[in-house]
C-alpha cells in the first residue's frame, strides 16, 4: 500500500508501537515521530509504581534502546511539539515553525490528567501525575514528606496511596463517588480494595470533596473538605481523570467528541489522517457505544491494527479490552468491557485474597475482574477475542468452579 511518508504524532507508548509495527510489517517510506517531550518514548505503568519507590530505575523505562531509531530508520523529533496540522497540504508544523510533509499521518496525542479547579490547586507540593518528570518530582517530594493527601480514588490515586504508605507516609485518600475505582470496576471490588487500603493504614473518605488548599509561603500545608474536615498535607497528588488531548485535532476540523472520533478501522474524518491509543474514540464489538480507553493494550494494539492496515493487511480493530493495577500488594486484572452488565458471579475466596468477579449480560460472559488469580483473567480474554459464550453464570456459581476446565472442553 502506498502510504508516503508517515508522520506519527506523539511519542508515547501508542506512537512508539505503530512505528515499530510498520517496520516489523514491511513499510518502507520514511518515518518521523514527534514528541513534545525531551525524552525518548517511555513506558507510563511504573511512574505510579516502583519507579516511586526507586525499585524501578529510569534505565528500565524506556520502551526501545537509543539504537532503535537509527537501527529501523525512523526520525525521531522531540521536544519539539506539533501544534498545527495542515490538512490541505498535507503536513504538520512543529513549534519551531518547521514543516513536515506526510502522505499519512497518525495521532498519538495521548490524555492529560484533569486539573483541579480549588482555591490553592496551584501551590507548591500539589501534584499530578502523567509524565516522567512529574513522576521524578513527586518521588523526591514524597521522600520528604509526612502526610499525603490523594484527591482521586482512581488507579493513579490508590497506586501512589499504596506506594507512600509502604515508605512510611501517612496516606488520605478523598473520593468523591461513593466507592473506591468507580469507573473501571465493580462493587465487590470496590470494597475489597477499600478494606485492604484501611487495613494498610490509609485514611479512606468516600463521598467527600476538597473545597480549599491552604499553605505557607507558596507551598501546601493544609486541605479543607466540604464536611469541613481539614487534613495536614505535606504533598497533594491529584488523580481524578484524564482527559483526550484533541485540540490538534479539533483545530483541524476533525470529528472530535471525548476523543478525536474514528471508525473500526482507526480512521478519523480526514483524508489518511488516523486516531490511536487515549486519544481516540473508536467503535468496538465489546461495547454497544463507542469507547475511549487509556491502557498499555489499547494503546498497543490500535498502534499494531493500523500498522497492519498500513502494510497491506488491513482488519477492523477488536482487540479485547484489559487493564490491570497492583495496590496493597495484590494484582488487580480486569478484562472486558462490563458495564453494563446484568448478574456478577463471585468464584474464588475474597477472604482468602484470591478471587474472580465473573460479569454476565443476558446469560453471556462479558468480562472479570480477577485478584491474584491471572489464569482467570487470561482465559477470560482468550474467550472473549474468540466470541465463545463462556460459562453460564450458574455453573460459575457452583463450588470448585475452574474456567481451566471450561477452555479445555469448549477450546
Ligand atoms: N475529588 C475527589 N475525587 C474525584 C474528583 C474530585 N474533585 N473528581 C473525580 N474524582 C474521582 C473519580 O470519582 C474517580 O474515582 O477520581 C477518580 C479518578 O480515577 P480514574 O478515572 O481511574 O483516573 P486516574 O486515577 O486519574 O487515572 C487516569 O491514568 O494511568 C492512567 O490508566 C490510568 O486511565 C487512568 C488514567
Amino acid at each position: 500500500m502506498d502510504t508516503g511518508p508517515v508522520v506519527v504524532v506523539g511519542a508515547g507508548q501508542a506512537a512508539l508501537e505503530a512505528t515499530a509495527a510498520l517496520r516489523a510489517g514491511g513499510h518502507t517510506e520514511p518515518i518521523t515521530l514527534v514528541g513534545a517531550e525531551t525524552v525518548p518514548p517511555y513506558a507510563r505503568p511504573p511512574l505510579s509504581k516502583g519507579f516511586l519507590t526507586g525499585r524501578v530505575g529510569t534505565d528500565e523505562l524506556w520502551l526501545r534502546p537509543e539504537s532503535f531509531f537509527a537501527r529501523q530508520d525512523v526520525t525521531s523529533v522531540l521536544g519539539d511539539p506539533v501544534v498545527e496540522i495542515d490538512r490541505d497540504a498535507d503536513r504538520v508544523r512543529l513549534a519551531s515553525g518547521e514543516w513536515i510533509g506526510y502522505g499519512t499521518l497518525i495521532l498519538a496525542t495521548g490524555s492529560s490528567p484533569r486539573r483541579l479547579s480549588v482555591p490553592g490547586a496551584g501551590l507548591e507540593g500539589v501534584v499530578a501525575l502523567r509524565s516522567l518528570s512529574d513522576a521524578e518530582e513527586l518521588r523526591c517530594a514524597l521522600r520528604e514528606a509526612g502526610d499525603l493527601l490523594v484527591v482521586g480514588g482512581g488507579f493513579i490515586g490508590l497506586e501512589v496511596a499504596s506506594v507512600a504508605r509502604g515508605l512510611g507516609l501517612r496516606v488520605t485518600v478523598v473520593e468523591a463517588g461513593p466507592r473506591l475505582m468507580g469507573r473501571s470496576v465493580g462493587g465487590t471490588l470496590s470494597a475489597h480494595l477499600a478494606a485492604l487500603h484501611r487495613a494498610g493504614g490509609t485514611r479512606v473518605l468516600l463521598e467527600r470533596e476538597l473545597v480549599a488548599l491552604r499553605g505557607e509561603r507558596g507551598r501546601v500545608q493544609v486541605a479543607e473538605l466540604n464536611d469541613g474536615t481539614r487534613l495536614a498535607a505535606d504533598v497533594v497528588v491529584v488523580g481524578i481523570g484524564a482527559l483526550p488531548n484533541t485540540a490538534l485535532a479539533a483545530q483541524a476540523g476533525l470529528t472530535t467528541g471525548n476523543g478525536v472520533v474514528v471508525d473500526r478501522w482507526l480512521r478519523t474524518s480526514g483524508r489518511n489522517v488516523y486516531a490511536i491509543g487515549d486519544c481516540a474514540r473508536f467503535p468496538t464489538p465489546h461495547a454497544a457505544r463507542p469507547v475511549r480507553l487509556e491502557s498499555v493494550q489499547n494503546a498497543s494494539d490500535q498502534a499494531r491494527c493500523v500498522a497492519a492496515g498500513l502494510t497491506g493487511n488491513r482488519r477492523p480493530y477488536t482487540s479485547v479490552p484489559w487493564f490491570w493495577t497492583e495496590q496493597c500488594g495484590v494484582r488487580v486484572q480486569m478484562a472486558g468491557l462490563t458495564l453494563p452488565h446484568d448478574r456478577a458471579v463471585v468464584s474464588g475466596s475474597a477472604a482468602e485474597g484470591r478471587f474472580t468477579v465473573f460479569r454476565f449480560r443476558d446469560g453471556r460472559l462479558v468480562g472479570a475482574e480477577s485478584v491474584n488469580r491471572s489464569a482467570d483473567h487470561m482465559i477470560t480474554r482468550r474467550l472473549l477475542a474468540d466470541g465463545a459464550a463462556g460459562p453460564a453464570p450458574d455453573e460459575v456459581a457452583r463450588p470448585g468452579f475452574d474456567i481451566r476446565r471450561h477452555l479445555s472442553r469448549t477450546g
